[in-house]
């Protein structure tokens, strides 16, 4: 598949709901597999398994069917979540880069009879076929996100600004937005927001993969600004009101 326009997809991508039903060809398929075991992993560590199934593999739950899912299965140690959220949005953008719909499905599950094809934890499912909307948005002014000054104590620069954006415009569940920016024009730490305990019971397994999802496109937008961006887990920071996920690097060279 075509990664030559994944940084601009970011700038233009959106979830598909409405699918054409057919199925998309063998070939597209293969492609779609061999990407699958490309996949990067935010944390080498954790063991994750991602299987290709479909519409008669999953409980939809009222949500409109997709001809296909990629289903994530992971290990559950230490960072999974977010490590789960930042491989699956390569796929996003991967998908949306090459024509095809896709939208992360929280809400709908695996039926009980794909559960064995793994030993791993099922965590989330991500729809995609052919769209049957319009693939795109037309203008940025079509993403529904808080503004930047909401997201962010980094001074905005001429360099960071696209880098900024890239994080800004990443998809979240129920669209919450949950996370913080902050640090300096070399390093950009990642937290996400302390839900309240209502919230948390609806939230608690979203916020981490949001913020995965967050990490990667920041990632995406420093690899293309050629600054050779590194994530980094540091000891220590702490910010109230949030938590800590982890940092993006943007000149370990400089160091
Ligand atoms: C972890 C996660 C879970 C999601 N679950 C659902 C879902 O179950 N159903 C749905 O329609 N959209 C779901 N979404 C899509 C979000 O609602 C969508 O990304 C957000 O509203 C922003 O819209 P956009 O992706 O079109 O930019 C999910 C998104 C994420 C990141």
């Amino acid at each position: 598949m075509d990664k030559n326009e994944i940084y601009e997809t970011i700038f233009r991508r959106k979830s598909i709901r409405k699918y054409d039903q057919d199925t998309l060809d063998e070939e597209i398929l293969k492609d779609i597999q061999g990407e699958v075991m490309d996949l990067k992993p935010l944390i080498p560590g954790i063991k994750t398994e991602v299987l290709l199934i479909s519409s008669e593999d999953v409980k939809t739950r009222m949500m409109k069917k997709a001809p296909h899912y990629l289903a994530v299965f992971s290990e559950e140690k230490e960072g999974y979540l977010t490590n789960v959220g930042y491989m699956l949005q390569q796929m996003d953008l991967l998908f949306s880069a090459n024509g095809i719909g896709c939208c992360w499905q929280g809400i709908p599950t695996i039926k009980d009879h794909v559960k064995p094809r793994s030993e791993l934890k099922f965590v989330i499912l991500l729809a995609f076929g052919n769209p049957d909307e319009p693939l795109h948005r037309s203008d940025i002014s079509e993403f529904k996100r808080n503004p930047i000054e909401k997201m962010t104590d980094i001074t905005i620069t001429d360099e960071n600004r696209e880098i900024l954006e890239a994080g800004r415009l990443s998809p979240t569940a129920t669209n919450s937005q949950a996370w913080f920016l902050s640090g300096d024009d070399s390093c950009i730490d990642v937290f996400t927001t302390k839900p309240n305990f209502i919230r948390s019971l609806i939230a608690k397994k979203y916020i981490p993969i949001d913020a995965g999802i967050v990490i990667y496109q920041i990632m995406v937008a420093a690899t293309h600004f050629k600054q050779n961006p590194e994530v980094v887990f540091k000891e220590g920071i702490e910010k109230k009101g949030y938590i800590y996920c982890a940092s993006i690097n943007l000149n370990p060279d400089r160091k």
